[in-house]
């Protein structure tokens, strides 16, 4: 078996060495400019458009992600008939419920407030925030936003989640489609955004959604930058409507140095790290999923190209 791998920015070493574990026999090569030779899988983060240019030879190709957005983007230059493969968790879920459970419990006890105090070396008591009226709203019940739901649920606060099409998940209150986002918004005091990165989605955190938000609201974005409308976030909290943010992911990344994000002290940054692609995890997924196709047998992540996820 012939195995083409790119990742844009990662050590292709310690990448080959884990497949070449988890897929023992298989030929796994880095695949380099001018390289057109047969191959039955692409394992690619971000891959150039050359690389998979007329590869309809291909039998899958499976993006070392959860987001597809960057490998969608290469259009034309996507083998026609060949499916694409997301990761599905591969140790990502429990990341991002950690993060955002810490996002979460830190603006709910008000540790950003105190932390300021701090610094001013400030002994003050602030009034806590009631929990019932501390509503969290998961934009996108996906892999990841159903798991993030899973390790809120711990804590009691009244749940809210969107999605596209109509769910039904145990103590959350589900919201779904256009018709669905006003009163979710407007029922949601912390929004998580963990959406992925479509024509529908990109902008959505734009000033007429996040002024639905109820005074005082906070947003978290974990999924992709261009989600948010960048200047109307930071109108809305000069305006004090939204009290703060935690964004780990940018329209442009890294974010630049003279970006007024740095100079806001409401806005927590993070190089988009909420969570990673393990590699012995993404590898082992990977393997198992290489077998079942050999098998003939059906496997999930499979990105409907049309969705755009
Ligand atoms: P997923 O399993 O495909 O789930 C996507 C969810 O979004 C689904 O619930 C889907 O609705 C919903 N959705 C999609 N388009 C929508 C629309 N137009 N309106 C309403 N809901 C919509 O994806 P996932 O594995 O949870 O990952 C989500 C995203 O997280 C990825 O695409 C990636 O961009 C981002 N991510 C970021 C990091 C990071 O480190 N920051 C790491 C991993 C992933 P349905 O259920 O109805 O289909
Ligand atoms: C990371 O951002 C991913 O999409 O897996």
């Amino acid at each position: 078996m012939d195995i083409l791998f790119h990742a844009t920015g990662a050590n292709p070493e310690a990448w080959l060495s884990a497949f070449q574990q988890a897929i023992p026999g298989a030929s796994i090569r880095v695949w380099q400019e001018g390289d057109t030779a047969p191959a039955d899988y692409a394992l690619v983060w971000k891959p150039p458009a050359a690389m998979l240019r007329g590869r309809t030879d291909l039998k899958a190709i499976f993006n070392l992600g959860a987001g597809v957005d960057a490998i969608l983007q290469l259009g034309d230059a996507l083998p026609p008939g060949v499916p694409v493969i997301r990761l599905d968790d591969a140790g990502m879920g429990i990341q991002m419920a950690e993060f955002v459970a810490h996002a979460v419990l830190r603006y709910f006890r008000r540790l950003d407030a105190y932390a300021l105090q701090n610094t001013d070396q400030l002994w003050r008591f602030l009034k806590p925030f009631d929990k019932q009226s501390f509503s969290i709203g998961v934009l996108g019940l996906g892999v990841l936003g159903q798991r993030i739901i899973e390790a809120l649920r711990q804590f009691d606060f009244p749940l809210n989640g969107w999605s596209r099409t109509p769910k039904d998940l145990p103590g959350v209150h589900c919201y779904s489609g256009q018709d669905g986002l006003d009163g979710f918004l407007r029922a949601s005091r912390v929004l998580v955004a963990i959406l992925p990165l479509t024509p529908e989605t990109e902008d959505i955190l734009n000033c007429e959604n996040l002024a639905k938000l109820p005074r005082g609201a906070y947003v978290i974005n974990v999924a992709r930058g261009a989600h948010l409308v960048e200047a109307d976030l930071l109108a809305l909290i000069q305006q004090q409507h939204i009290a703060g943010a935690t964004l780990d992911v940018f329209r442009e990344e890294p974010l630049p140095p003279v970006h007024p994000f740095w100079q806001e002290p409401r806005i927590s940054i993070t190089p988009h790290i909420s969570a990673l692609t393990l590699r012995d995890d993404s590898a082992r997924q990977i393997a198992a999923k290489i077998q079942m196709l050999q098998a003939g047998l059906a496997i999930s992540g499979l990105v409907d190209q049309h969705r755009g996820y």
